[in-house]
Parts: structure tokens; sequence; C-alpha cells
């Protein structure tokens, strides 16, 4: 049995997330979401309502479950038996910072890295471009699911 993650801060979740999601759990028997928090950046949503919009986008697959990650990755990975880590890549300007992440990830527990190319329709996608877009009272049907774009136009106008 394999089960991989795919880990990410998704804040908020957007298809561009969603299409590395299903493309993964096509080639696995299990695969985890891995809601983490990248210490780069400040959230819009805290680490419940991630799990929470990324359990609703996911329902309708049915070896992918949600979680939190409040540690290292590679921890997450020994604790639960996952050998595969799955990232998505938009472009060329992802590959430094995630190359490096996977060198690291195995150093540290021989866990591997697999890259999914994200559809070349959704390379723009990106959850900071969502929450610029939802500030400014743009069109954000095209990034992410309805009712995540209803939570985040709400969060944007409450933080006004
Ligand atoms: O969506 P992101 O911002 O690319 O997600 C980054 C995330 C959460 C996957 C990454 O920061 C992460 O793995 N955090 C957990 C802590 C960790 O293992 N860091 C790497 C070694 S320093």
């Amino acid at each position: 049995m394999t089960t991989a993650v795919c880990p990410g801060s998704f804040d908020p979740v957007t298809y561009g997330h969603l299409d590395v999601i299903g493309r993964t759990a096509a080639l696995v028997d299990h695969l985890v979401v891995a809601v983490g928090r990248n210490a780069g950046k400040s959230a819009l949503f805290d680490a419940d309502e991630r799990v929470e919009m990324l359990r609703g986008a996911c329902r309708g697959w049915a070896n992918v479950t949600v979680e939190q990650l409040d540690g290292l990755l590679v921890d997450f990975c020994v604790a639960r038996g996952v050998t595969v880590i799955s990232k998505g890549l938009r472009s060329a300007s992802d590959t430094d910072y995630e190359v490096q992440m996977a060198q690291l990830n195995r150093r540290l527990s021989g866990v591997d890295t697999v890259f999914v190319p994200t559809a070349p329709e959704l390379a723009f996608v990106s959850s900071t471009r969502v929450r610029e877009l939802a500030a400014y009272g743009g069109d954000l049907s095209a990034l992410v699911p309805p009712e995540v774009a209803e939570r985040t136009r709400a969060r944007v106008r409450a933080a006004r």
C-alpha cells in the first residue's frame, strides 16, 4: 500500500492545488493532504479553517484524507508510513525552492518527493493571487471553488 502526502499551506485551497491532489490520488492507494504553516508567510485563515475548506473540496475522492501538519513534514511522514511527498510545480520559478526542500527532506528521512506539473491552464493560480484579488473585489471563480471564494471574500471584508 502506497501512502503519499500533499503538503502545503493552502491559504486558501485553489483549483491548482486540487488538480495536483486529484492527480496524485489517482496514482497511490491513500493520499494525506497535510495542512501546514509556511514560516515565511502570514496566514489569512487559521489551520482549522484551512483543513475544513480542504475537507469540503476533497470530499469526492474516497482515498484522500486531510490533516493538520504541526511539526516537521518528515516526522509526519514517518509517523504515518508515508513514503512519497507530492508537490505541484507551476513554473521554473517554483523549482529552486521545491528541489531544495525535496533534497533536505530526503536527507532527513529517506522519503522522496515527486513533482506534478500543474495543468497549464492553472499555472497562474496561487493562494497569494486569490487573497489579493479578493482584497480588490475581483472575480475568484476561475481560481477557487465557490465555497472557498465566499469564505475568502467574507474574511477579507471582515479584515477591512
Ligand atoms: O504551500 P507552501 O507554502 O509551499 O507549504 C509549505 C509547507 C507547509 C509544505 C512547508 O513549509 C513545510 O513542509 N512545513 C513543515 C515544516 C518543515 O518540515 N519544513 C521543512 C524543513 S525546514
